[in-house]
Parts: C-alpha cells; structure tokens; sequence
C-alpha cells in the first residue's frame, strides 16, 4: 500500500514533530578541538589560511582551554611546533617541548577537559616527512616506530590521557602500547589514525603545524584515496596491535569509510573533519556565498549519521556556542 495511505510528510510538519523523529542528534560531546603548540611565552600566532586558529605557547593554550572547557567541549588534541627540527624529529620527546609543557599547565590549571595528543614526526624533522629517512629519501618504517613510541611515552609522562599517532608507519600502534605498557601506563588509551589517507585536504594544516614536507610527498605511507577495502584491513590491523579507538581522516570525502568501519568494528570511531574542510567553508562564508553556520552543523551531522560518534573539528567552539542557543 502506498500513497494516499503513506505520506512521509506527516511526520514533518512541525519542529516538535521532526525534532521527534529525528536519527541523528549532533551533539557536542563527542567533540575534540585541535590546537598547536608552539614555544615561547604569550604568543598567539593566527594560522592565515585557518581564520580563529592559532599557533600558541603553552600559557595562552591554556588560557584557550579554559574557554573550551566552560563551552562543554570534551576534549582537545595538541600539534607540536619545535624549537628546533633535525633529521630524527628529537624535540617530539622532549619533556620541555611545547607540548609536554601545555599538557603540564593543562593540569596544573585543573581543567575538566580530556588532552589528546598527535603523536607524529613530521612537526619535528628537518626533511617534514613523518617517519626517519635513509640516504635517497626513503622513509624508514621500523627505526621510525621506537621514535614515536618515546614521543607518546614522553606525552604519558606530561599527563595526556589518550595519545594519537598520526603517522601511518606500521607497527607503531603495538610499539607505543607495548612501551606505555612496559612503564606502567597501562590506562593511556590509543587513538589511532587507522585510515589515514594522502589527502590534500591537509594543506592549510601544513602551515599551522609548519610540517609540509621538503621533497616529495606522503603517498609511501598515507593510503591512496582510491582505497576503501584497504582500510578496513589497517582498521583491524591496528585493532589487533591494541588500538583503542580508530579514526578515519579526512571525513567529508571519505564518509563512505566512516559508514564502512562503523558497520564492520564495534569500536568508538572518530573522524577527522580536517584543516581544508574548515578552510573552505571559512573562505566561502567570508565570501558571503553561503550560510556559514547552517553549512557546519550540516557537515557534522553527516559525520555523525556516517558512523562516527567522535569528531575532531576546527569548528567546535563555535558548534558549542550555537548548540547553546538552539
Ligand atoms: C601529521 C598530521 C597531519 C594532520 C594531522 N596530523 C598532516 C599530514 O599528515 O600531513 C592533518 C590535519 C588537518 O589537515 O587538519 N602527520
């Protein structure tokens, strides 16, 4: 039986009634605020191509973190910006780096918040390439995965409670935990970027983050965006190596994924709702072309419809305050 029996319409006719219905309730508690750190004292640095983002030492994160705590958001993750680079990225262990030392006021200030780091090397290495390289440029696999170990080591020390490698080097998901483990922080969990692809998505983040790589690029390690069964295998690979939570990166274009590993692991799945995404909605709305915050809020509801109940997103303080006021 069809129509005029059924008429979806009816179920649409009012606020209360849609509000009623509705599948998919964006809300802010699945939310995580990117943020870089850089050394110094009261610097705060606008990132020029991500407008109300900024490069800041750790006494201004703080002071930001105190403004995204008291808009509910739940967590935030930190991006290093080093004093130094050299070829093996050694300031990403340094406990008197930019992050370590945000993460110790973070706590000092006794924040409610959860502080979640990107544990890679690229911030940090000479070359910008997440991994050590060999003669030739070539990105060395398993030399690299005992430097992110220590590098997420050293965040367990500063008090992070989850750390994330960003890095898509093999192995490194059962190196960092096996070496978390083996200094009795057992309760750190890993987020893992799973399926992390090669995206140019990430362009305007290259300039936040001062990591752009200074010959070639990362398709030897970041997966190809052709790829939607491969990431079901580097999902389950880092599942087996103890991953605790697994994201897919970027998210608007690779929602298919989101969906995809969502259906097939029952593990929290986050996704990353990456610097290019926000940049062009930025620059669009500056432009007066479209409705900005209309166009956010549906950006993360389909990021949640898709699967993921975590969203690491440039736009959370302002879903916050928009959320507040609905
Ligand atoms: C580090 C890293 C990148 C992003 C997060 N972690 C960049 C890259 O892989 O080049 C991108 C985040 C964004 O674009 O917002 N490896």
């Amino acid at each position: 039986m069809t129509f005029p029996t059924h008429r979806p319409r009816r179920l649409r006719r009012s606020e209360a009634l849609r509000g009623f219905v509705r599948e998919t309730r964006l809300s802010k508690e699945g939310l995580v605020y990117p943020m870089f750190a850089c050394p110094g004292t009261k610097v705060r640095t606008e990132v020029s191509s991500m407008p109300g983002i900024y490069q800041q030492s750790p006494d201004r994160i703080v002071e930001e973190c105190r403004e995204v705590a008291d808009l509910g958001i739940p967590a935030v993750i930190l991006f290093g910006l080093p004093e130094h680079k050299d070829e093996t990225g050694s300031e990403a262990a340094d406990p008197s780096a930019a992050v370590q030392r945000s993460i110790d006021a973070i706590r000092k200030a006794k924040l409610d918040l959860l502080v979640i780091t990107d544990v890679c090397l690229c911030e940090y290495t000479s070359h910008g390439h997440c991994g050590v390289i060999e003669a030739g440029g070539v990105v060395l696999n398993d030399p690299s995965i005992a430097l992110l170990a220590d590098a997420a080591l050293s965040h367990a020390r500063a008090g992070a409670d989850i750390v994330a490698p960003s890095d898509m080097m093999d192995g490194r998901v059962a190196a960092i935990r096996s070496k978390l483990d083996a200094n009795s922080f057992q309760d750190i969990a890993i987020l893992s970027y799973a399926a992390k692809y090669c995206s140019a998505f990430y362009g305007p983040f290259r300039e936040a983050a001062q990591s752009a790589p200074q010959f070639g690029d990362r398709r030897s390690y970041q997966m190809d965006p052709a790829n939607a069964r491969e990431a079901l295998r580097e999902v389950a690979l880092d599942l087996e190596e103890g991953a605790d939570i697994i994201m897919v990166k970027p998210a608007l274009s690779y929602l298919d994924i989101i969906q995809r590993v969502r259906e097939r692991f029952d593990v929290p799945v986050a996704a990353y709702n990456v610097s290019a995404e926000f940049s062009m909605v930025k620059a669009a709305a500056q432009k007066g072309w479209i409705e900005e915050q209309r166009i956010v809020l549906e950006i993360l509801t389909s990021i949640q419809r898709a699967g993921a109940s975590i969203v690491l997103t440039y736009h959370a303080k302002d879903v916050a305050r928009w959320l507040k006021n609905c």
